[in-house]
């Protein structure tokens, strides 16, 4: 066990993190536990603080070009997924979230259809408004608490929108589902027949919890590798996300040139220099230790989780992730409106989650939903269960079947 995850790190607002700073901003009061912004209130591993910090001996901090071992190491770390990367496919990004807005820019025109898959991490549907793209969303259907893809729907989306480029998450954000080999082939098959090209957002995929694993969509066939561009990072698994840390891998010149060339307009040229140094102490025998010790800590996290649930909000419908440390609740059983769910939440339990609504585009199926982020001590964990056990005495938490249930339990208890 790696005691360091039992650490809270919980002096970061005097940082500048932004899931302290932005919390009067984003739930209108600073007295919330934040529970959002999908980073760690974990330390970052030391080999990479420390790989850091050597570079730091050195006192001139210029500009700094990626050597071949940044290369080589993000083509051994994607061989792991199975994925055969060319040093000449790699180009870098600000982080990820900047790869798929260059990559609308570059493999779309003003007007093109962008599909997406609410409820989704909420970028998706702003990269394609916010560069006067066509926002096509092809929801995905809640079965029994667990994501599928209405693949006919898919299909016919795409032929009505003449849909040319779908943003794919890729395992999924906010479910943590991972899709499966079966699945990939669909939406591949699909895309292939119409011409769609496939941006695979591959941030999470190196916290996937056993039985489950990734199969990055670029390794599917060399015909999909040509029609995709995958987006990944190190920043996610090794709470990185201050550096900007980021890559695109494209196999299909013709694409790479064209995103190259909307980076060089745009002024994006390499990885900053803390990002090449934090990426090759990440990829690396030791990156691989931490992070299977640290989806283990999670698993922890998100089964104290569910027995929380399952015995005190039993109709919380907790949709357990297949892959990264954010769970998405379903609170729509207790609370049939959104308003009155996050007013509980922020008022009462005094937790800060993120609010599902964002997730769910035109679709609404964010709607009566919370993200939680569980990248946290498990003293923090504990804290925020017992707020949300405060809360459901108070007079907020309205369902009478629910109260009288609890006025039951705690009378035996
Ligand atoms: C699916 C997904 N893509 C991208 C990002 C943002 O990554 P980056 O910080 O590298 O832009 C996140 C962050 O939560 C995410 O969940």
């Amino acid at each position: 066990m790696n005691t360091s995850f039992e650490t809270a790190i919980t002096n970061r607002a005097d940082y500048h993190a932004e899931k302290y700073a932005q919390r009067h901003a984003q739930f209108g009061s600073n007295d919330v536990l934040p529970m959002w912004v999908a980073d760690m209130d974990l330390a970052t591993p030391s080999f990479i603080l420390k790989a850091i910090q050597q570079r730091l001996e050195h006192p001139v901090l210029g500009y700094t070009q990626s050597s071949e071992a940044v290369y080589q190491a993000i083509i051994d770390w994607q061989a792991r997924h199975g994925y055969t990367v060319k040093s000449e496919h790699i180009v870098f990004t600000h982080n990820v979230l900047n790869g798929f807005y260059m990559a609308v820019q570059a493999l779309t025109q003003t007007g093109d259809a962008i599909l997406v898959q609410p409820p989704v991490y909420p970028p998706f549907m702003n990269a394609p408004t916010a560069n006067q793209r066509k926002l096509v969303e092809a929801p995905l259907l809640n079965i029994n608490n667990r994501y599928h893809i209405d693949f006919a729907q898919f299909e016919t989306r795409i032929i009505d929108n003449n849909v040319k480029l779908f943003l794919f998450c890729h395992p999924q954000n906010p479910s943590g589902r991972v899709w499966l080999r079966e699945e990939l082939e669909q939406i591949a098959e699909i895309c292939l027949r119409h011409h769609v090209i496939i941006v695979s957002d591959e941030i999470h995929a190196d916290m996937v919890y056993t039985p489950h694993t990734h199969i990055p969509m670029a390794s599917l066939s060399d015909e999909i590798a040509q029609q995709c561009v995958t987006l990944s990072s190190p920043g996610k698994t090794f709470n990185l996300g201050g550096l900007q840390i980021g890559y695109a891998i494209i196999a299909n010149p013709a694409y790479k040139k064209r995103y190259r060339h909307n980076s060089f307009a745009n002024g994006v040229g390499e990885l900053n220099l803390f990002a090449q140094i934090a990426l090759l102490a990440a990829y690396s025998e030791q990156g691989l230790v931490w992070k299977e010790q640290l989806l283990e800590h999670f698993s922890r996290n998100i089964h104290r989780l569910n027995a929380f649930f399952a015995s005190q909000l039993p109709k919380v419908k907790v949709m357990l992730p297949e892959a990264s440390y954010l769970v998405w609740l379903d609170f729509n059983a207790y609370f049939s409106n959104h308003a009155e769910l996050k007013n509980w939440l922020i008022n009462d339990a005094k937790l800060g989650l993120n609010d599902g609504e964002s997730f769910g585009g035109e679709s609404k199926s964010g709607t009566g939903f919370m993200r939680i982020n569980l990248a946290i001590a498990p003293s923090v964990l504990e804290q925020a269960l017992s707020q949300l056990q405060q809360a459901i005495k108070t007079p907020a938490f309205t369902n009478p079947e629910t109260a009288d249930q609890f006025t039951q339990k705690r009378s035996q208890s």
